[in-house]
């Protein structure tokens, strides 16, 4: 028989539990696959730092970085399951969630500049993508930068004749796909993470990246040549597992979107300071060897690379393509 005394230490000890149970903070885990010192690296511990405050500490984010919980395809599923709360993968990434519309993203030249690129997310085609991930038990949150890519190698990428034969490791992204095919690459899908032994040990000859990404990950360390083309833009989708989301209490939920839109101004403010450093220490390294395409280059592999806007329009959606076209003044039938 359980007496008087036990029973109160009983209550007293499970009162204790509670209440350390109530003021346990909630956790979010962040995962992401590139180094801290990025765009993406410094924009999700700004978020963390900011949930921190904003929640008064009821929300704990933990950010794992540079793959060390998930590389690129697992993390997509671990969010699905709700193994991990919140990722950022690069736009190139959603195409074999099914959503296949985020390769416009990917289309070779179809953004001149970051304004234009921000016309397109933060307008109706951006709202639109996000009501997609819906239905496959995703929530977006926010659109972040990183910037516009560079194509490295062991050999000058000049004119489109030069990527003949070359083996061109690229995310898992069709339109990225089409881009290397349409100039002669052979295009190679492969997790960020294992980018740099790959090119060390030659499995590919040569990648895409915007600065910050080739040199956290020391690529220029195996690569001897790099164009600075601008020729695509990556960036990213912030998402969260949807039933994790709509189960916050309401006003958690509000401090943390307020978090993501803080991290989100920080983010893309950063993302261009970030690339152009990135780029100076490339040089200073001395170890690649850094070239700007004349304009007649660029546009040579402009005009190269463009006819594959036509191509995805099957798997994108003419109607999509045609709204960025619409948002940007882009026009390809005047090169
Ligand atoms: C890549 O795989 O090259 C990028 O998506 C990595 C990243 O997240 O920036």
């Amino acid at each position: 028989m359980i007496n008087l005394r036990q029973l109160t230490i009983g209550l007293v000890a499970a009162g204790f539990t509670m209440l350390a149970a109530a003021q346990q903070p909630l956790v979010i885990k962040f995962s992401h696959v590139v180094a801290k010192d990025t765009p993406k690296g410094k924009a999700s511990d700004f978020f963390a730092e900011r949930a921190a405050a904003l929640t008064g500490g009821k929300v704990k984010v933990e950010v794992y970085a540079n793959s060390t919980l998930y590389k690129d395809k697992e993390e997509m599923e671990a969010l699905q399951i709700g193994a991990v709360q919140m990722l950022a993968p690069s736009l190139a990434k959603f195409g074999p969630l099914g959503v296949r519309e985020f390769e416009l993203f990917d289309l070779p030249f179809i953004f001149d500049n970051a304004s234009d690129l921000h016309a397109v997310t933060t307008g109706a085609v951006g709202r639109q993508l996000f009501d997609k991930l819906g239905t496959r038990g995703i929530t977006g949150l926010a659109y972040w930068d990183n910037g516009f890519k560079s194509f490295s190698a062991n050999k000058p990428l000049k004119s489109p004749d030069d990527f003949k034969g070359m083996k061109m490791r690229i995310q898992s992204s069709k339109a990225l796909e089409a881009q290397m095919r349409a100039v002669g690459a052979l295009p190679q899908v492969m997790a960020f993470s294992e980018v740099y032994q790959a090119l060390q040990t030659g499995v590919v000859d040569g990648t895409e990246n915007p600065h910050s990404n080739l040199y956290t990950q020391k690529m220029h360390e195996v690569q001897k040549h790099m164009t600075v083309t601008d020729h695509g833009y990556l960036g990213y989708a912030v998402i969260t597992n949807k039933k994790f989301w709509d189960g916050l209490p309401a006003d958690v939920r509000g401090q943390l979107e307020k978090a993501m839109a803080e991290a989100t101004v920080y983010a893309n403010k950063i993302a261009k300071e970030e690339n152009d450093s990135a780029l100076e220490k490339v040089k200073a390294s001395g170890k690649t060897q850094v070239y700007t395409p004349t304009p007649a280059e660029r546009l040579a592999l402009k005009k190269a690379m463009v006819k594959v806007h036509k191509e995805m329009e099957s798997r994108i959606g003419k109607e999509v393509i045609d709204s960025v076209y619409k948002a940007t003044g882009f026009d390809p039938s005047k090169l």
